[in-house]
């Protein structure tokens, strides 16, 4: 029983990372948020820190997740849309401005390109006066699940892997604070995985990850304790609190056993969770702050670190002010209001919950060996392993729901005509104002040491060597997004599907 369910805040941290989780420090209150422009989207986080939330979240636009500047042709229509539009470090610093970089921890959504925004936060913050081992934070920079189930790649899996290990490296020098990956089930969930087979396919990401850095020499004990984790929380109550704390639980013999790690903190499932945005209904709005509020308790009572709970509208449109604060106040409600936090894992004991753990760490263990047993993730992936199994279980879940094995209130029954309108929240478009501002950074630069820097990076890559300085150096000298992807490309080239 005891190296089972144990202490919260011990080995195997069943019922939590810390001995008094929430009574010690609350999660983070993190809400996903960018659109537009940097400048919109700087307000838009001032509104939000404003109202009481703790963390920041940036979501970038698909350019710059795919590394291409705002004017390049393929960005066309898609400049600012579902997120922030960065070019260079000059809109980095519009984003951040007036924020405190030593005090706010700031999560960016950020993959393939991870490692030039990651630069240019850590420039601003110079800029700020706050030096890299101060800045906290976490960049998502999980390339094995882009290829499984999110989109937005750019190299093949070989050099990717390459540019996380010098991330890793790098960061564990020179900022330390900063969460360096955010191995991700949300999308694998939101795909249309189960249970197991979010955490299962994620932890084999995870695996193949430390796989590799350990390979490459890098020391597990230094490294893994800035690995995070980012979960979904689905509809089924009970199921999603045992999940994470299966999670954990798995995650800490994982590390222990297998790895062999020897800090207590590599062994700590640390983890952000957002709400199931697939479970929301364009169909009567309000019903969704109902699904988002359990959805919520239930990630809190599975002893979350930092949390997202989805606005109301966001099966319509990106959220408005007022649906942004309705989903805010919900998190604090749970935090102020309802009395959980006082308890650490108050479900720990339940009869129902340990055996839906126990079973749940048992299935994961199952998904993660049918990814072992072709070699781990890299390999399933090429195969396309993990791609069919969310295909069968999307499946499954959607035959369910038109033969309403599966119920959703105000969707497959109790659905009426009288729905309620809500207003989306409204964008203006800001490609214009984008493209002129990344000209005027273009006119006002040094072009002689932007060439200069780029052969540099070029060669750094040739050379096989860490290639964050020359990255740093670059986003320092005003490179663009675009410029130094392109740089990359011409050594690693590009992923085709
Ligand atoms: N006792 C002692 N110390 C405690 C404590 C307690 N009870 N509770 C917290 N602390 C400490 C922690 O140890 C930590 O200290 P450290 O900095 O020395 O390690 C400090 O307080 C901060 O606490 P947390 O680490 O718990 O909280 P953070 O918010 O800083 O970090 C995280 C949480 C999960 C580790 C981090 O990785 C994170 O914030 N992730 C967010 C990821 C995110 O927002 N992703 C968005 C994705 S959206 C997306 O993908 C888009 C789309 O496609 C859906």
């Amino acid at each position: 029983m005891e190296d089972r369910i144990g202490k919260p805040g011990q080995y195997p941290y069943t019922r939590g990372i810390y001995p008094n989780m929430y009574e010690g420090r609350l999660w983070t209150m993190r809400q996903y948020a960018g659109f537009s422009s940097a400048r919109l989207t700087n307000q838009r986080f001032k509104y939000l820190l404003e109202k009481g939330q703790t963390g920041l979240s940036v979501a970038f636009d698909l350019p710059t997740q795919l590394g291409l500047d705002s004017d390049d042709q393929l960005s066309y229509g898609e400049v600012g849309k579902v997120g922030v539009a960065i070019d260079s470090l000059a809109d980095m610093e519009i984003l951040l401005d007036g924020i405190p970089l030593d005090k706010i921890s700031t999560s960016m959504t950020i993959n393939s390109t991870a490692m030039i925004l990651l630069a240019m936060y850590i420039a601003v913050g110079e800029k700020q006066g706050v030096p890299a081992d101060k800045i906290s934070g976490t960049i998502q920079n999980d390339i094995l699940k882009e290829y499984v189930a999110r989109g937005t790649y750019v190299f093949p899996p070989g050099p990717s892997v390459k540019i996380i290990n010098d991330i890793f490296s790098y960061c564990s020098k020179n900022v330390p604070k900063f969460n360096t990956i955010s191995i991700s089930g949300y999308h694998i969930r939101e795909a249309g995985a189960t249970a197991e087979q979010e955490i299962g396919l994620t932890f084999a990401n995870a695996i193949e990850y430390l796989k590799n850095a350990k390979k490459l020499g890098l020391d597990l004990d230094v490294i893994a304790p800035r690995i995070s984790f980012f979960f979904n929380c689905h509809l089924d109550f009970l199921e999603e609190i045992a999940k994470f704390r299966a999670a954990r639980r798995l995650w800490a013999k994982i590390m222990k056993e297998r790895f062999g790690v020897k800090n207590p903190k590599s062994m700590m499932l640390r983890f952000h969770t957002q709400t199931a945005g697939s479970t929301l209904t364009q169909q009567k709005p309000h019903y969704n702050i109902v699904r988002v509020t359990l959805q919520a308790l239930a990630a809190v009572l599975g002893g979350t670190q930092s949390l997202h709970t989805n606005s109301m509208d966001e099966a319509l449109s990106l959220p408005s002010e007022q649906a942004v604060e309705i989903a805010l106040a919900t998190q604090q409600m749970i935090a102020y209001e309802s009395g959980v936090t006082k308890t650490v894992d108050p479900f720990g004991g339940s009869y129902a919950i340990e055996k839906m753990t126990d079973e749940l760490e048992e299935k994961i263990k199952e998904v993660i060996g049918k990814i072992e047993e072709v070699g781990g993730a890299v390999k399933a992936i090429e195969l396309g392993i993990p791609q069919e199994m969310i295909e069968d279980s999307s499946y499954k879940y959607q035959l369910e729901l038109e033969n309403k094995e599966k119920i959703v209130v105000g969707l497959n029954k109790f659905a009426n005509e009288e729905d309620v309108e809500i207003q989306g929240g409204e964008f203006p478009d800001g490609t214009q104002e984008q493209i002129e501002q990344l000209q005027q950074v273009r006119n006002n630069r040094n072009e002689d040491e932007v060439k200069e820097i780029l052969i540099n990076l070029k060669q750094a890559c040739l050379d096989n060597i860490n290639i964050f300085p020359q990255i740093l150096e670059a986003v320092k000298k005003y490179c663009t997004i675009g410029e130094i992807t392109s740089t990359l490309k011409e050594v690693y080239g590009e992923y085709v599907p």
